[in-house]
């Protein structure tokens, strides 16, 4: 063998063992954006790559056409309206059309319409349609402190599925595993993105309203009434926001005091109404439906499926990326009709 060729193998083992080591990367490498004062460590880490498929990914479909707003009401011409009345008949059309494009593309306007007989109320894909109309137009009215006035439609939960993907009810987790801690930790749950914390900290949080404080206000022994375990909790849902809205602890907290609020940044604000929000949303609406929901739409308990922060936000920091989609739709923007004189409990 030649120098020459002995130089050139050499060569040749350095390039295959440093492709190898690259494959293991990430490809290509993460980048981070600071956020913060500089030296506190807030930054958010994301692969550009990803980037790129979740922007694909939650692209809005295109708006019709205004419709004209003179003509007669849809109350004045329907039989069965409860919440659209005030629409004149072009715009109702136009709303019934786009639900039917956000909500069930295939199956058409028949999933929620006897098509002998739309005003007809017995197929229960109607019935919880107009509780969704309700909830989605509270939402768009009350809870701008989170949602502001970008606002939701039917199409940020649901992307033209009768279901949305992004579901949950309360999960027992695996039956009588060995080992297993009552909260069912120690099994890896998609929910707390796969981390080892507990199984379902959606149904105390997001349904029911414990406390997810944990940090004692006073450095004395005696200050902190809370055990690890409920610190744990509170991290499974810390884990759950991170996940659903694609983003570091760090978008929300100060690492140098989780606590702290004069010294989170407003997302955290932003946050805590949206848990009040989506509390909200499940308790008065989603779980309204339990009577109307066949079995099999509902939990292995029995409950129906409910909102969490992934049902809107998909792994993006705003759904959409804040796409402007209720701007087109001015109709689900406020309360009205039957929606409106049954005030919702929290407003009273
Ligand atoms: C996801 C469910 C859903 C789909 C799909 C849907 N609708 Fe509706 N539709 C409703 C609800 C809910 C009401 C009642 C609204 C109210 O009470 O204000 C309604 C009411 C109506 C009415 C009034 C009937 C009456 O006399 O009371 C008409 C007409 C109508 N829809 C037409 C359509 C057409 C046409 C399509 C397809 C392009 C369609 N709808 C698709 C849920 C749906
Ligand atoms: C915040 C998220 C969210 C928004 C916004 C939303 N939905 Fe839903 N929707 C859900 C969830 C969760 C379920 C499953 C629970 C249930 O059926 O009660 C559901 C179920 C439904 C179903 C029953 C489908 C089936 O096959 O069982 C219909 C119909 C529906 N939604 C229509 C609508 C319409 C119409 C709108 C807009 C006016 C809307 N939804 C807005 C979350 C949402
Ligand atoms: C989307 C915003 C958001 C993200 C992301 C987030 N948090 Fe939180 N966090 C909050 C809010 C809001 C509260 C207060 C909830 C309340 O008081 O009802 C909170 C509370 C906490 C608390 C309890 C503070 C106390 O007063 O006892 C801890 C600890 C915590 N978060 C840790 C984390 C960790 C660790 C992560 C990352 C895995 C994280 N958070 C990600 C919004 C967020
Ligand atoms: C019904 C749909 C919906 C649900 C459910 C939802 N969000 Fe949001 N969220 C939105 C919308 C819409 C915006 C954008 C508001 C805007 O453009 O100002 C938003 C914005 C935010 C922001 C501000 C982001 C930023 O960088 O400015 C935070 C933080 C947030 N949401 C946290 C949460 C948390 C935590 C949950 C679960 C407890 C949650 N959201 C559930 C619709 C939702």
């Amino acid at each position: 063998m030649s120098m020459n060729e002995r130089e050139g193998r050499a060569l040749l083992t350095v390039i295959v063992l440093l492709a190898v080591l690259a494959a293991g990367c990430e490809h290509p490498p993460v980048e981070t954006v600071q956020r913060g004062y500089r030296g506190v460590g807030m930054e958010g880490v994301f692969n550009p790559r990803r980037l790129e498929d979740m922007v694909a990914a939650n692209m809005p479909p295109a708006a019709s056409p205004p419709a004209p707003a003179a003509g007669p009401k849809a109350s004045e011409i329907y039989q069965n309206v409860h919440i659209l009345g005030d629409l004149s008949v072009a715009e109702f059309t136009r709303l019934m059309a786009a639900i039917t494009a956000w909500v069930s593309p295939e199956q058409g306007c028949t999933y929620c319409h006897d098509a002998a007989n739309f005003a007809d109320d017995s197929l229960y894909t109607k019935k919880v349609a107009r509780i969704m109309l309700a909830m989605t137009q509270r939402t768009n009215e009350d809870w701008q402190a989170h949602v502001g006035k970008t606002g939701v439609t039917c199409y940020t939960c649901h992307r033209g599925q009768p279901v949305p993907a992004e579901v949950w009810a309360t999960d027992p987790g695996p039956r009588h595993a060995k080992g297993i801690a009552p909260a069912q930790q120690n099994i890896a749950s998609p929910t707390v993105a796969s981390a080892s914390l507990p199984y379902d900290p959606l149904t105390p949080f997001l349904e029911q309203d414990y406390d997810i404080r944990v940090i004692s206000e006073s450095a004395l022994p005696q200050g902190s009434r809370k055990s690890i375990k409920q610190t744990e909790w509170t991290y499974g849902l810390m884990m759950h926001f991170s996940d659903s809205l694609g983003v570091n602890c760090t978008h929300c907290h100060n690492s140098r005091s989780f606590f702290a609020w004069d010294q989170s940044p407003p997302e955290r604000t932003k946050a805590w109404h949206a848990i009040r929000q989506v509390r909200e949303m499940n308790n008065v609406f989603i779980n309204s439906t339990s009577d109307i929901l066949p079995d099999t739409r509902k939990g292995p308990l029995g409950d129906p499926l409910k909102v969490s922060c992934k049902t809107c936000h998909q792994g993006a920091y705003k759904p959409l990326y804040g796409a402007q989609m209720l701007r087109d739709y001015p109709s689900l923007a406020k309360l009205s009709g039957a929606a409106k004189q049954a005030k919702t409990p929290a407003s009273n």
